[in-house]
């Protein structure tokens, strides 16, 4: 007997399950508090869909421009330690009935340069992982039209 919930074939249904409930409750997960703020550019370098990746000291930070705004994600794999960063970014699909497909958090998924292991760019989240996830960074930008990483 099928089960009439799966998703696409090599999909870990949990995870997605988990990384949607995140991304529909960010406030879910515990969140450390950062109070160092580092300017890291002009609001107005990053065009919306575009990115820029920083180093702030042993750090290596991507910093995205997404439709709602700015959201920075540690550049680094939990998987085997690729650029995270230089991935591709795109959507995913909603899990649900077999054979229907509903897109879902559209230009936020971040996928793994490496081996495709994909990410929520605003909560970390990992899609393939229910236990895994990535540091992500809150992102302010100033009166002088600077962004400013808090880490
Ligand atoms: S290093 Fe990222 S998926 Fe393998």
């Amino acid at each position: 007997m099928s089960d009439a919930k799966s998703c696409a074939p090599g999909c870990d249904r949990k995870a997605l399950e988990r990384a949607f409930d995140i991304a529909d409750n960010p406030e879910s997960l515990a969140k450390p508090v950062r109070t160092r703020e580092i300017v890291v550019g002009r609001a107005d370098e990053i065009p919306v869909g575009g990115r820029k990746i920083v180093q702030i000291d042993r750090l290596s930070i991507g910093v995205f421009h997404l439709a709602d705004g700015f959201h920075a994600i540690r550049n680094y794999c939990p998987h085997q330690g690729a650029e995270l960063c230089k991935g591709s970014v795109h959507a995913t699909h909603r899990p649900g009935p077999t054979g229907e497909f509903t897109p879902g958090l559209e230009g936020r998924v971040l996928r793994c340069p490496w081996h495709g292991w994909e990410f929520d760019i605003v909560t970390g989240k990992g899609l393939y992982d229910a236990r895994s996830r990535v540091s992500v960074y809150e992102v302010k930008t100033n009166e002088a039209g600077e962004l400013v990483v808090l880490v």
